[in-house]
């Protein structure tokens, strides 16, 4: 299988975050062939088009990295039962204008972890409303984690559960076909 560079976006930044292990996770269990690039969101100020005309240089790094990338690799909190806005701000900038939608054509997967039972499953539901109209390619398949103990997942993505960790593992391995059957059309 080829070599694919998948752009990582964790819709969390704060320290001991649960969603940056559970991506570090994703990514050690990763076929050799994914090769992931965490793409930084909270530098960027909110959408506003009057910057359109110089956009921001961070707005501008953004766009580059996601447009370098073959795939997009989503792990994201679930904030009041939808996606926190620091994510929504950078589908935003990254959508307009509408000719260089970053978006476009891109193969994505997602995932999420909370400690709560609905584990993040109305965020992506609305991932997976937004990203199509925008013309992802979203793998199919659910991944939500209920993060059930302060170590199911280390600080290094070690995943201290056999059946969480093969439920993980499906995600990288499945998205790597996926990648792989885009980039053959
Ligand atoms: C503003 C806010 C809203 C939240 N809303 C939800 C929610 O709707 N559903 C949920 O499962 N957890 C919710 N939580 C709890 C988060 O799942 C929990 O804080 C989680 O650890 C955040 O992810 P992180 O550890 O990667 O930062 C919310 C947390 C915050 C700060």
């Amino acid at each position: 299988m080829s070599e694919y560079h998948v752009a990582m976006l964790v819709g969390s930044t704060r320290q001991g975050s649960l969603n940056q292990r559970l991506a570090r996770a994703i990514e050690k269990l990763a076929p050799q062939s994914l090769k992931f690039n965490w793409v930084q969101m909270d530098d960027m100020p909110f959408y506003n088009a009057d910057l359109e005309e110089d956009r921001p240089a961070a707005v501008k790094r953004f766009v580059k990295e996601i447009q370098a990338a073959d795939a997009i690799c989503i792990v994201t909190p679930e904030y009041n039962r939808s996606i926190p806005a620091v994510l929504k701000n950078a589908i935003d900038w990254g959508s307009k204008p509408p000719e260089d939608n970053v978006w476009n054509n891109k193969p994505i997967a997602m995932a999420g972890t909370s400690p709560g039972a609905a584990g993040t499953a109305l965020a992506q539901s609305h991932l997976r409303q937004i990203l199509p109209i925008l013309g992802s390619h979203i793998l199919p398949g659910e991944v939500y984690i209920t993060f059930k103990s302060p170590d199911l997942i280390d600080e290094n993505g070690t995943v201290n559960d056999d059946s969480v960790q093969g439920f993980i593992a499906g995600l990288p391995e499945r998205f790597a076909e996926f990648i792989d059957t885009f980039s053959k059309r």
